[in-house]
């Protein structure tokens, strides 16, 4: 479904040219559950974007579907980029606008065939006393659920997530995470992942490619994990850490 082929992508930086993704292949299925891992600077980000042609490669092809996403005219590119759905680490909500005009943003930029009811999406992230409230009123795990049903509510057929829980707390992440999984399970989506939070891969994915220095030097198989098994406590991990030996 989704295929890279010898991507390549140089940025200057300050001191001088650095390779952010260095020749890499891969293959995400339909309907899979990919993550994406590595430490920062790492390329992960740069590798999601060519995804939805946010970011170009220098070289090498991305095909999604069979058709490659940079040879596009600028219709078929907007279409390509209207069926995946993205969801970021700081939320990028509008803080002048309500839950539901948030959700809706989407559906004012481009016409959606086939988009979810908002009263359905509401109700699927648990919103749906909060559709009037602003970004403002809202606790982060909150705010990263209207990012999701923002993405949800064009019925994306990719869902990129770049570092979702990245800025939450662990039981939040938890939440996250379990809407995530209930969203592929209802709606059938692929979905890809970028964090450096293993157990969130372990949660969540069933393979993850590991980048270092814009190389991908793995893809693992993952032993997935229970959600709620993974993630214990705030306590019982500070018990862990800072007790046992
Ligand atoms: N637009 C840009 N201009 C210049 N350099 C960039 C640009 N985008 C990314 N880079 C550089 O490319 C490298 C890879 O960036 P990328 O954002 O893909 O890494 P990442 O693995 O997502 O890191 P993080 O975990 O910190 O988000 C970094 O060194 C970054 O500074
Ligand atoms: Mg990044």
């Amino acid at each position: 479904m989704i295929d890279l082929k010898n991507v390549s992508k140089t940025f200057s930086g300050q001191n001088g040219p650095f390779k952010a993704v260095d020749d890499i292949n891969l293959h995400i299925e339909e309907n899979e559950l990919f993550g994406v891992i590595g430490e920062s600077g790492a390329g992960k980000s740069t590798l999601l974007r060519f995804i939805n042609a946010l970011e170009t490669p220098d070289s090498g092809e991305v095909v999604v579907d069979g058709i490659n996403v940079h040879k596009l005219d600028k219709q078929a590119l907007r279409l390509h980029q209207k069926q995946i759905g993205m969801i970021f680490q700081q939320f990028n909500l509008l803080n002048n606008k309500t839950v539901e005009e948030n959700i809706r943003m989407p559906l004012e930029l481009y016409p959606y065939k086939e988009s979810i009811e908002l009263d359905r999406v509401l109700d699927f992230v648990g919103l749906s006393d909060k559709r009037t409230s602003y970004p403002s009123e809202l606790s982060g795990g909150q705010k990263q659920r209207v990012g999701i049903a923002r993405a949800l509510i064009t019925r994306p057929k990719i869902l990129l997530c770049d570092e979702p829980t990245s800025a939450l707390d662990l039981g939040t992440t938890t939440e996250i995470v379990d809407v995530l999984k209930k969203a592929h399970e209802n709606f059938g989506m692929t979905i890809v992942i970028v964090t450096h939070e293993l157990d969130v891969i372990k949660a969540l994915c069933t393979r993850a490619a590991v980048m270092e220095k814009g190389k991908l030097v793995d893809v693992i198989d993952v032993a997935r994990a229970d959600v709620h098994e993974e993630f214990r406590t705030y306590h019982e991990r500070a018990l862990e850490v800072l007790r046992d030996a």
